[in-house]
């Protein structure tokens, strides 16, 4: 050994080449093919994001029209699914069903198995993107015990997903154009960030020239700890805690917990291995918070006073400032999906549903790369040198 350099959590290693994604963690700046996350927020949706991250550019009015049109048109799932899903408990976590459901795929799609042709991963891209939210919706109904809710094509991506998840068959569903907008702002901030747990899990995975759903799958699996896209889910959990322990008033104690490193307890929500001044997303989510808040009237409601108390400590407290531990997208994201009635369990699904393009750009790009192999790390190997196994009565 000694040939090998142990890098634990590829801390200084940069496992590929990629001009998708760029972060500035000190400057707390993340541009998607060169855009700014900002002006991507203010000036495009969901798709225009999906398109850039996809193809490099953003489209024209015509590319657009037809990028959307094609999504649209796969937004149907086989009827087959829901017999899969059937074969779940209810109450089985949406990202456990997710995970099925995603790999699943590839029974369903033998045209657009082999990962090295083009035409085939284009095909499996859009379907993913197209499905996703409608496996996100079916896995949400099932748990509740509703109909699914069949996707509509006059709709937006995103007024579509919201439709689906909260619509039934009974009446017609009314559109808020402010908590769409808030879900096509949470879709844009998590398309994409580099070389991330779940990222790199998808560009390995796909290394060995599994199928595109297979290889999207093992992104959906990482996502779900709480490291990484879980993180949404413990922040409200966290926050659920505070409430049933005396709520804002005792919130120094959940706060010396956070200090006492013994207790391993964890201010979810805040800190990020990159952004270590501010997490641009996050003053983004932030924006879409208030704007939700107030359009539902929800600023009084006892959970999120808790998180805004949170929030000023974070800011303040000697203890999280020296850490540069600032809340992090989570963090506000998580707030806006409770307000809008996003059950706490979902919120990873959506996480996946929304990374799912940026899933498949890294994925598309490595196999273009002319230097692509099958991953395949070293280690320093620290286990019994050479030895012989005895009989079994010698042990
Ligand atoms: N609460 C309390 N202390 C913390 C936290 C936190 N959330 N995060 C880091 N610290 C402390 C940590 O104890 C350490 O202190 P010390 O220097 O005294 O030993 C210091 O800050 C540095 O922490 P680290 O663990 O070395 O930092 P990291 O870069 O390895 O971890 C992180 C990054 C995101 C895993 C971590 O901050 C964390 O666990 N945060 C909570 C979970 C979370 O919100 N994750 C979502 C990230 S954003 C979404 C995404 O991109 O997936």
């Amino acid at each position: 050994t000694g040939k090998f350099t142990y890098d634990p959590g590829f801390l200084s290693t940069a496992s590929c080449n990629s001009s998708i994604t760029y972060i500035d963690g000190d400057k707390g700046e993340l541009l998607y093919r060169g855009y700014p996350i900002e002006q991507l927020a203010q000036h495009c949706d969901f798709m225009d994001v999906c398109y850039l991250l996809l193809n490099g550019e953003l489209p024209n009015v015509a590319e657009k029209h037809t990028f959307d049109d094609l999504v649209t048109k796969h937004t149907m799932v086989n009827e087959q699914m829901n017999f899969f899903l059937r074969g779940f408990r209810r109450d089985a976590h949406p990202m456990a069903v997710m995970t099925g459901l995603v790999g699943g795929m590839s029974a369903f799609y033998p045209d657009s198995m082999n990962l090295l042709d083009k035409n085939q991963r284009d095909i499996s891209a859009i379907r993913l993107i197209a499905k996703m939210p409608t496996l996100v919706a079916m896995a949400y109904k099932y748990g509740i015990g509703a109909p699914n809710i069949y996707p509509k094509n006059e709709l937006s991506y995103t007024a579509n997903f919201m439709r689906m998840m909260f619509g039934n068959p009974c009446e017609e569903y009314q559109v808020n154009d402010v908590l769409v907008r808030a879900m096509d702002r949470i879709f844009i901030l998590h398309a994409d960030h580099e070389q991330n747990a779940s990222t790199s899990t998808v560009r390995l995975c796909a290394s060995s020239g599994t199928n595109p759903f297979a290889a999207i799958a093992a992104g959906v699996a990482c996502l779900w700890g709480p490291s990484h896209g879980g993180a949404n889910e413990a922040c409200l959990n966290m926050l659920t805690e505070i409430q049933a322990n005396g709520g804002v008033e005792k919130i120094g104690d959940f706060i010396a917990k956070v200090k006492d490193k013994d207790s391993g307890v964890r201010l979810m929500g805040f800190g990020h291995r990159v952004y270590k001044n501010y997490d641009p997303r996050a003053k983004l989510m932030r924006e879409t918070c208030h704007e939700v808040l107030n359009e539902l009237g929800l600023h009084d409601d006892p959970l999120f006073k808790i998180a805004m108390a949170l929030e000023k400590i974070a800011l303040e407290d000697e203890y999280f400032v020296k850490r540069k531990l600032y809340p992090n997208v989570d963090f506000y994201s998580g707030i806006v999906q409770k307000a809008i009635g996003i059950p706490v369990p979902l919120f990873t699904a959506i996480f996946a549903l929304a990374r799912t393009v940026g899933w498949i750009a890294q994925l598309n790009e490595m196999i273009a790369d002319p230097e692509y192999k099958i991953g395949r790390p070293r280690q320093l190997f620290n286990g019994a040198a050479h030895r012989n196994v005895k009989p079994i009565d010698q042990r």
